[in-house]
């Protein structure tokens, strides 16, 4: 398969505002694109298309050779489509460890009355959970704080366990919004290095969008630049960040 995923001449409209306007790319099997661009550029917009949260008026979403485009979002996450959030949506007052088993509810197949009466199904599914969550828990490297409750945690380790809860369902693509934003350069540098490492040890691809562009230059194999919700230059990140247009839509933006 040359494209996990494939993003075609997406439109997306707010009433009269069109925020998408017959934008796409492809993400080949292993890489990690950047989406960049100004504020309003279009980015998030693309994004929930791709995780399935916006429908677009126009366009197509293909995923590892289907057509998703009305696939509703938990069964793409099921297909190996997963995401992160753009403002950590954990639920703070649950620990690390409860927030990634919560991220495998989906494949929860047991009913109210299994989990009351405490039945096989309930325990297999909450040992396979528990499991899985131990699993990314070792990758991205958590144990101090596997039993810690969110809230109050460092926003870095945040999102690292925002990232844990998605590679717990064992995606094929993890699409980011903005993972660095509201951290320190150290924390920065601690989540790009995970990423980096999912993507050579897991062979997990990523779609980020990302505004700092030292970051993307550092990570990214890939970069599609947008303004005004249309792709003006895609490419290696070394050419893309020179290119004439990008450059003045950073300034101008
Ligand atoms: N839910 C929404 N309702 C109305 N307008 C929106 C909504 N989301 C985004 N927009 C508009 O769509 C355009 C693109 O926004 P967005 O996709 O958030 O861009 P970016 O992520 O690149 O900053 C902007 O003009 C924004 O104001
Ligand atoms: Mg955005």
């Amino acid at each position: 398969m040359d494209y996990v995923l494939e993003v075609e001449d997406v439109r997306v409209e707010f009433g009269g505002i069109v925020a998408v306007d017959g934008a796409g790319f492809r993400l080949r099997p292993g890489q990690i694109l950047a989406l960049i661009g100004p504020n309003g550029a279009g980015k998030t917009s693309l994004l929930n298309v791709v995780s399935g949260f916006y429908r677009p008026k126009r366009g197509r979403v293909v995923f590892m050779g289907r057509d998703i485009t009305r696939v509703p979002p938990h069964k793409r996450a099921a297909m190996g489509l997963a995401r992160t959030f753009q403002h950590s949506e954990l639920f703070k007052h649950m620990t690390v460890v409860e927030n990634i088993m919560a991220g495998l509810e989906p494949w929860r197949r047991y009913s109210i009355l299994d989990a009351a009466l405490w039945t096989g199904r309930a325990r297999d599914w909450e040992e396979w959970a528990r499991w899985k969550a131990e699993q990314v828990i070792d990758l991205l490297e958590l144990h101090r704080y596997r039993d810690s409750i969110v809230e109050g945690l460092p926003p870095g380790i945040q999102k690292r366990v925002d990232l844990a809860r998605a590679l717990a369902q064992d995606p094929k693509v993890v699409l980011m919004d903005e993972p660095m934003a509201g951290l320190s350069r150290e924390e920065k540098e601690d989540l790009a290095r995970a990423i980096v490492e999912v993507n050579e040890t897991q062979g997990v691809s990523f779609v980020l969008v990302e505004h700092d562009l030292e970051v993307v230059m550092d990570l990214c194999d890939w970069v599609v630049a947008m303004e005004s919700g249309r792709v003006i230059s895609e490419g290696p990140p070394e050419k893309v960040a020179r290119d004439p247009k990008v450059v003045e839509a950073y300034l101008g933006g």
